[in-house]
């Protein structure tokens, strides 16, 4: 089945030789709708994970260039971080009678849990002990990113009575729902919320990727925040940037204007709210992006690889602002969950004693190689990134435009008639970027043979 787009139906995808697939996706559209699934032209059915693979109900193997979406930073169902958790939850030695006293409750509602308070008092002695940390005092435990951002909004316009103005970068992405959907985006989006506004974030367009190590010329960015203040003065409330723009398309900004930022919110007594939601447990390098670039947010939105793989996120920050909160307010079913809890606890045991970030650190050298080789082809425009996180903007060739380049790249890298390899890749992003974002735990030897497949697939692809 040919390309397909973004209003199409996802029941049209069919792969050959995908049967069993085949038929759960045809299921799948008969009970759910369309709008539940991401916009994929691959639609993978994934019944099994390992490390850095999965497998479709075929059997067909697939590699990892995604992390599910940034969630597995330490690979798929590692067993280590699994028998942690276990025990975490008093799982481990589960008696065969059906006795499970000795076993975590799994409700959180309306009561506290040892592991909540464990795992809230390690993530604050985790924050705080990196560069930039000091501030994050308190956690607030959520369900999705969308609420952890929704709740650190709401911490900042608790503040002062008069403060409601929002600030936002643009195209960033920060969630669908509530106050998470009215900072993600730009004024073009429909339905915006009249206290937002957005500002530019440096979105600089080049071949090499060292470019975005050369100094950024502040000047547009500063003259822009102070137009923001003769307009609404003390009327600024916080914040809200990403480390790099994610769902953007991949745009890594120079240190300098985080920075910018940053100091901005210092001056005008407002709430600097960084969401590492993507960024958190590795992505760029170091545990968390905020100590990489040199920033102390007010609160920080942790998420995806904080429970790398099970539903759990956070707002951590100042606990004078959380305090002017009312009681109760941050509270919901899910929140704070035990086994959310227990797999940050898991997570955090699997950072603090193993050398998973040194290892990443090799690995971003690899990709960094390997997908600039890339840009040799003529459908490949671009590479950015930073540690693990890269995108590849396709560029329009042979009569095709961007976004077309890059779903024939997902759907061949997918069915990866290359010697049976086949990659899973996530996106178009942005229309035209494809995200490369593997486990941080992905064998250097196995980093460069997916890499040459994707150069020769890539090639094919420009060549047909
Ligand atoms: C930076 C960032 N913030 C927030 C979110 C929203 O998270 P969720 O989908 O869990 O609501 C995402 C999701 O991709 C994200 O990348």
């Amino acid at each position: 089945m040919g390309p397909m787009t973004e209003t199409s139906t996802q029941s049209a995808i069919q792969h050959p030789g995908e049967d069993r697939s085949n038929d759960l996706r045809r299921r799948s559209a008969a009970v759910e709708p369309a709008a539940l699934r991401t916009y994929t032209p691959s639609q993978a059915v994934l019944a099994r994970s390992q490390g850095c693979y999965h497998w479709t109900p075929e059997g067909r193997k697939l590699a990892d260039f995604t992390s599910g979406v940034l969630v597995a930073n330490l690979g798929h169902n590692p067993t280590r971080w699994w028998q942690r958790v276990l025990k975490y939850l008093g799982l481990d030695a589960l008696p065969a009678g059906g006795d499970f006293f000795s076993a975590s409750t799994l409700t959180a509602y309306n009561a506290l849990t040892p592991l909540e308070v464990e795992a809230s008092e390690r993530l604050v002695a985790s924050l705080q002990s990196q560069p930039g940390g000091k501030r994050l005092e308190q956690v607030m435990w959520a369900g999705t990113g969308s609420e952890a951002v929704q709740k650190a909004i709401w911490a900042a316009l608790e503040q002062r009575p008069d403060a409601n103005v929002i600030l936002a970068t643009r195209n960033g992405f920060h969630g669908k729902k509530g106050l998470a959907g009215a900072v993600t985006g730009s004024e073009l989006d429909h339905d915006r919320d009249p206290r937002v506004r957005f500002i530019s974030f440096p979105t600089v367009e080049c071949k090499s990727v060292a470019r975005r190590r050369e100094p950024l010329d502040l000047t547009p960015y500063r003259n822009e925040l102070a137009g923001l203040v003769g307009e609404y003065g003390r009327r600024l409330c916080c914040l809200v940037t990403e480390p790099y723009l994610g769902g953007g398309g991949s745009f890594h900004p120079q240190k300098e204007y985080l920075q910018l930022l940053e100091r901005f919110c210092r001056e005008q007594d407002m709430v600097f709210i960084l969401d590492e939601v993507q960024a958190n447990f590795g992505r760029t390098g170091s545990l968390y992006a905020f100590s990489e670039y040199g920033v102390e947010p007010d609160i920080v939105v942790l998420g995806k690889g904080l429970g790398n793989g099970v539903p759990v996120d956070a707002a951590v920050g100042r606990a004078d602002l959380f305090a002017k909160m009312h009681y109760g307010q941050g509270s919901d079913t899910w929140s704070g969950s035990p086994l959310g809890c227990a797999a940050v606890l898991a997570t955090l045991d699997e950072f603090e004693t193993t050398d998973v970030l040194a290892h990443a650190r090799k690995l971003s050298a690899v990709i960094e190689g390997g997908l600039c080789r890339l840009t040799e082809l003529p459908t490949v425009a671009q590479v950015r990134g930073e540690g693990v996180v890269w995108g590849v903007e396709c560029a329009a060739a042979g009569g095709r435009t961007a976004e077309q380049i890059a779903v024939a790249c997902v759907e061949a890298c997918y069915l990866g008639d290359t010697k049976g390899r086949a990659i899973h890749l996530l996106g178009p992003l942005a229309g035209k970027v494809l995200r490369v974002s593997p486990p941080l735990v992905m064998p250097l030897d196995e980093a460069r043979e997916y890499l040459d497949v994707m150069y020769q697939i890539f090639a094919r692809v420009a060549s047909g």
